[in-house]
């Protein structure tokens, strides 16, 4: 699809009220990724963000996040590797536990798909508290690998992510907020 630098994104991403618990406003990305303008259009602009890096691996979080990693990854000529949840990765894994805006949960990492000397960059849907890519950054630096960005299609500043984020040293990077 030809580059649509006009579009709003922003506009395809719908809002559900009290997903999945009352008070939270859920940012749902299906809309985006349903659209193939959209969705073409967030990969070439999260790609783009991306390359300025110049990674030598994509990171991408369960479960929204490899939506966007993986094509991101076709498209920019890279692996991926995923960080999933516990207990879904069949190898031998390390993990680290992280709080959620609604819950908390275990991350894994599939030991030596990431090692001393991998340059990634850690690619999610959407930048809420920070704890789930602030776990992620854990378990890169864990393996010794360099965090280049970190890079979202949405942020929700209110949460205090990108904050938490810049207090840590990582470089971030959102298409929306
Ligand atoms: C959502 C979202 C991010 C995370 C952001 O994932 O896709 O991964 O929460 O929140 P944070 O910045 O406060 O950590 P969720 O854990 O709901 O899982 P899913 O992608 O499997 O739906
Ligand atoms: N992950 C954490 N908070 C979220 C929200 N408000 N909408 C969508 N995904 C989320």
């Amino acid at each position: 699809l030809p580059p649509r630098p006009d579009l709003d994104l922003a506009a395809l991403v719908r809002t559900i009220p009290d997903f999945p618990k009352p008070g939270i406003q859920f940012r749902d990305i299906t809309t985006l990724i349903a659209d193939a303008a959209g969705f073409a259009e967030s990969v070439r602009r999260m790609s783009a963000r991306a390359a300025v890096y110049r990674p030598d691996l994509i990171v991408a979080v369960e479960a929204r996040g490899f939506l966007f990693g993986a094509a991101m990854a076709t498209a920019m000529g890279l692996g991926l590797v995923p960080v999933r949840k516990a207990g879904k990765l069949p190898g031998v894994t390390i993990g680290v536990d992280y709080e959620l805006e609604y819950g908390v949960d275990r991350l894994e990492l599939h030991e030596g798909a990431v090692v001393v000397g991998h340059r990634v960059v850690l690619i999610d849907d959407l930048l809420a508290t920070g704890g789930t890519i602030l776990a992620t950054a854990r378990l890169m630096k864990q393996v010794g690998a360099e965090v280049a960005a970190a890079l979202f299609v949405i942020d929700l500043p209110d949460l205090g992510g990108s904050q938490r984020l810049a207090d840590a040293g990582i470089a971030c990077e959102t298409l929306i907020a």
